[in-house]
């Protein structure tokens, strides 16, 4: 997405004013009833395992319970339209970050430049906490669609979202085959090792203040036009304005972020440490609909702090073929 807004910046952002949202921006949120308030871990929450997608696809009890989150969001979208829970305003919290003009300030364009990894970390955190409250189960996590395998089944669009009888459907997508032929020919573990998995440099994988890393431009945009309709309108995942509308975007975003884990976990590497990286914070609705700021360096390491902890599996892009 070229002509976004990028900007340098060696003070810490955020976190963004969630009163004051340009007028001229599509994808403005609701305005909260009461103020932000920090986020704080708790320590004794359970902790969320987020499961590969070819893992869960035989369990019915996990995929009924994610069915019946994502079919309570869109329930919620329709009958309370201003509720910042419903499948819409989920989607816009991702697309006001994204637009032009931008919904908060020009700072908070999430994409090209170092703060796509914890700023998604955070949405998919905030989501998560959503969708386990409608489903009615505290542990319910998000599954992962670990499209970096290159085994052809996990090419193609995990299963449980192509059932058109399902809530986790659209209809804005490309076929099931068209995904898994491009991201067989495009997505390979070579230049996934040479990319990512090989580089120690956290500049080259996550990005820097003013350009975005490997990570993001290379698999994350890809899977996101390989599943995006090229049809018009042009919608949900090939757009990233309206790429939170699609269920699917959050199982490809927990892959981007279980990566960005498992490269962190590889030896020497080492996060950024710079203040306006890890001093800077973002807002998001929480499943009360109330507003919690975070900063970045509550993010970095998942499984402390956020309580989110992803099932091993094998990572072939970490090491030569
Ligand atoms: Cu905010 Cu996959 O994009």
């Amino acid at each position: 997405n070229s002509g976004h807004v990028s900007f340098v910046s060696a003070e810490p952002i955020g976190p963004p004013d969630f009163f004051n949202c340009n007028p001229e921006s599509t994808c403005c949120l609701p305005v909260p009833s009461s103020p932000p308030t920090p986020f704080v871990t708790n320590s004794s929450a359970p902790l969320r395992t987020r499961r590969a997608i070819h893992n869960v696809l035989q369990d019915a009890t996990y995929l009924s319970k994610l069915d019946a989150a994502y079919a309570r969001l869109r329930e919620l979208e329709s009958q309370s339209p201003n509720d910042p829970r419903g499948l819409f305003q989920q989607r816009n919290l991702h697309c006001v970050f994204c637009s032009r003009p931008p919904g908060y300030g020009a700072p908070f364009s999430m994409h090209n430049n170092w703060f796509f990894l914890p700023w998604h970390r955070m949405l998919l955190y905030f989501h998560e906490r959503i969708l386990a409250w409608a489903a009615g189960d505290p542990s319910l996590a998000l599954p992962f669609w670990n499209w970096d395998d290159d085994a052809p089944a996990q090419r193609a669009l995990p299963a449980a979202y192509g059932n058109r009888s399902s809530a986790l459907y659209t209809v804005n997508r490309r076929g099931g085959r068209d995904i898994a032929r491009m991201l067989q020919a495009d997505l390979t573990t070579e230049q996934l090792f040479r990319e990512i998995g090989n580089v120690s440099d956290w500049r080259m994988v996550m990005g820097s203040a003013t350009r975005g890393g490997a990570l993001e431009d290379y698999p994350h945009g890809l899977v996101h036009n390989a599943v995006g309709s090229a049809m018009s309108p042009f919608r949900e995942m090939g757009n990233l304005a309206w790429a939170g509308y699609d269920p699917v975007f959050y199982a490809h975003h927990a892959n981007v972020d279980r990566m960005w884990s498992v490269w962190r976990g590889l030896p020497g590497r080492e996060d950024p440490a710079a203040v306006d990286f890890v001093n800077s914070a973002f807002a998001f609705y929480d499943e009360n609909a109330m507003v919690k700021t975070m900063t970045v360096s509550t993010v970095l390491d998942p499984a402390t702090n956020l309580r989110v902890v992803y099932e091993d599996v094998t990572d072939s892009w970490t090491r030569p073929s």
